[in-house]
């Protein structure tokens, strides 16, 4: 987690009947993300990483000993080491706000993405849910969902319109991934 977490907050409601699934921990690396508070209140530990510490064997090791079924990241804007990614194939995904290859890498994230594709009028964008493999945002595709973008589009409708589509296949694609795959 980096930031506001509506992700975490969908995904904890969408699994909180469900007695299969336990939310162990929230890696977070920034004191400021809503996120937090959010994770408080879903009653869900923290753990808070800096960056120094995030790239130490010991704080894999530590991820290790968890031995999760799957480590999701939504809205982690930074790059997992390779030893974390060693730890856990195929076991790490992440969700982008645009359709991976395009409008992905460093430097696309957040607003930056939407205002890329705006400006480029493109006539879609959307979402794509992805392994995480050592390099920004080129992991296997897992999912992609679609949206279209209207002539008046900005980068701010355009984001409402993703965050939509977040909500609605992040979660089922995850239980997909525990469960049904
Ligand atoms: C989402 O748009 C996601 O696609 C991107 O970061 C954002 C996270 O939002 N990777 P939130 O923190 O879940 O609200």
């Amino acid at each position: 987690m980096s930031g506001n977490g509506t992700n975490l907050q969908r995904i904890a409601e969408y699994f909180a009947n469900n007695p299969d699934v336990e939310i162990v921990n929230v890696v977070c690396n920034n004191p400021q993300a809503y996120a937090i508070e959010r994770a408080k209140n879903l009653g869900i530990p923290v753990r808070m990483v800096g960056k120094t510490e995030f790239n130490t064997p010991e704080f894999t090791q530590e991820m290790a000993d968890l031995n999760l079924d799957l480590i999701v990241l939504a809205g982690f804007l930074w790059k997992v080491p390779a030893s974390l990614i060693q730890a856990y194939p195929r076991k790490i995904v992440n969700i982008h706000p645009a359709l991976l290859p395009n409008y992905g890498g460093k430097g696309f994230y957040g607003e930056h993405v939407h205002e890329a594709v705006v400006a480029a009028k493109e006539p879609f964008s959307g979402i794509t849910i992805h392994y995480v493999n050592e390099v920004y945002d080129s992991g296997e595709i897992i999912l992609q969902a679609y949206v279209t973008l209207s002539e008046d589009e900005t980068p701010d409708s355009l984001a409402a319109k993703i965050h939509k589509l977040e909500q609605a296949y992040f979660p089922v694609t995850i239980q997909q991934l525990l469960f049904w795959s």
